[in-house]
């Protein structure tokens, strides 16, 4: 019988594809908590709905991705500082008194990823950050927290970076420009935060971006590598990386939400990564 357990959940739209339960139940398995969590299509201005729908069925947290983040923002009656400042939410815990907390843990899941699994230090490093969408905007203070010299935010539309820029720069070094405005520039850590790569498309940028043992970081992940990893390889970057790991990393952190349990994410990133291989070699 699974009526009294604890019931969790991610809500996209769409969600057919994500990992989020495969991680969660390797997390629930390994820490020995109780727990079933599924994902959940909620149809787009139904978010509120299906949350109250879920809660009632015994939900005490969730997930939230595309496009659902700002939805969960508002669904929340008390934020984290630093969910209060990205606009967003992924992470909503049901309160004792029936109301919803709700957090953002992308930004930690990046910095966790980079620092602690690749030893990666951010501290006094030149960074590009590519895009202006949600996916940067959650990541802005963990990176900035991190006193980086300089981080500069380069977006196809650019006013979008400029504001964006603009929002954070209380919290360090930080501007905006347009992507044809790179020019000479070079940097230690370039990370791509656009949705370019989920149409397996590249941002149209400078030939020479990367120091000397630079590192290159697509917040995507697929079996194979993303164009924008391929192309960091080819164009001087001396580590690439793709995003399995902040995934990994942001789910963990989600899950000491709702638990005050930590789970341990290197295991769970090895057999995730070994699936991708076996996928890539039976296509
Ligand atoms: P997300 O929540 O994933 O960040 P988003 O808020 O829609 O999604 O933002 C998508 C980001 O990817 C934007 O910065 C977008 O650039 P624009 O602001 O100019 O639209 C960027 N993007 C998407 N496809 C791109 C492409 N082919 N080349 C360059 N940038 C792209």
């Amino acid at each position: 019988m699974t009526a009294n357990i604890d019931r969790y959940a991610v809500f996209g739209n769409p969600i057919a594809h994500s990992k989020s339960p495969q991680i969660h139940t390797l997390f629930a398995e390994q820490t020995g908590q109780s727990l079933i969590y599924t994902a959940e299509l909620a149809d787009i201005g139904q978010f509120d709905q299906a949350v109250k729908n879920f809660i009632n069925n015994g939900g005490k947290g969730l997930n939230v991705t595309v496009p659902f983040k700002e939805d969960a923002w508002n669904c929340a009656a008390q934020r984290s500082p630093r969910a209060q400042r990205a606009g967003a939410v992924n992470t909503l815990k049901l309160q004792d008194d029936g109301s919803l907390f709700g957090d953002t843990t992308d930004g930690i899941g990046l910095l966790r990823d980079l620092t602690q699994n690749h030893g990666i230090q951010i501290k006094g490093k030149t960074i590009l950050l590519i895009g202006a969408g949600g996916a940067v905007r959650g990541v802005l203070q963990a990176l900035l927290e991190q006193q980086p010299t300089s981080l500069l935010i380069a977006n196809r539309t650019k006013h979008k970076a400029v504001q964006l820029a603009d929002d954070f720069s209380d919290l360090g070094q930080i501007s905006g420009c347009g992507l044809n405005e790179i020019n000479e520039a070079r940097f230690d850590i370039v990370i791509n935060g656009t949705s370019a790569s989920l149409q397996g498309e590249l941002p149209p940028l400078p030939d020479s971006i990367f120091k000397t043992a630079a590192c290159s970081y697509d917040m995507m992940y697929s079996a194979q590598a993303t164009p924008f990893m391929q192309w960091s390889s080819t164009h001087g970057a001396k580590q690439v990386f793709d995003g399995l790991g902040m995934l990994v990393e942001q789910a963990a952190e989600s899950f000491y939400i709702w638990r005050g349990v930590r789970p341990e994410t290197a295991p769970v990133i090895k057999q995730l990564r070994l699936a991708f291989t076996q996928q890539k070699n039976s296509e």
